[in-house]
């Protein structure tokens, strides 16, 4: 099989966006806040494809000094292959571009497959927001941790 492709997304990718989205993330973004990431210059939205259409994506902002990866999502059916590695390495690359000195996230405590992919790109832990997610599941709220990559 082909390596699937990677570049950066547009208006015209709006609706390949909302179906992954939907497919593989527990909060998913809304349509219009998807819509803003893609029309607006401060933010980068990148996307993996394959012949079969869309299968990962990541949503960077910048800021005045940082960049935040504020989205990452692999397709479920194509998770465990490293395509979030590739995806995160084009998020670093773009927050060199734009300058920014770190990059920045949140993640939720329980996250492991997030959190040794950010690990092995050598993000380190800053600090954590107790209770800040809502349960995803049970009643129980869950800690972010914050979590940051020199690029300076
Ligand atoms: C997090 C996510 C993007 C990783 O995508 P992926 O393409 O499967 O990631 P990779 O194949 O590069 O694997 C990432 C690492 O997690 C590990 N991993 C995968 N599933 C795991 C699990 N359930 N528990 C612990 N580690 C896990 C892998 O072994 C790999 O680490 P390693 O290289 O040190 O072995 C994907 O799971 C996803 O889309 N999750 C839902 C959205 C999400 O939570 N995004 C992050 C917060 S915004």
């Amino acid at each position: 099989m082909p390596e699937p492709r990677l570049r950066a997304l547009g208006l015209p990718d709006l609706s390949a966006l909302i179906e992954l989205e939907a497919s593989g993330q527990a909060h998913p973004w809304s349509a219009t806040r998807l819509e803003q990431a893609l029309a607006a210059a401060e933010y980068a939205v990148l996307g993996l494809e394959d012949a079969a259409g869309l299968i990962g994506h990541a949503v960077v902002s910048r800021q005045p000094f940082d960049a935040e990866l504020e989205s990452i999502l692999i397709a479920p059916e194509r998770r465990g292959e490293g395509l979030a590695g590739r995806l995160l390495a084009a998020v670093i690359e773009r927050a060199r571009e734009w300058g920014a000195e770190r990059l920045l996230l949140e993640v939720r405590a329980g996250n492991a497959a997030a959190i040794a992919l950010y690990r092995r790109a050598g993000f380190a832990e800053d600090g954590r927001r107790r209770g800040y997610y809502p349960p995803l599941a049970g009643t129980e709220r869950e800690d972010a941790l914050l979590m940051s990559l020199p690029l300076a």
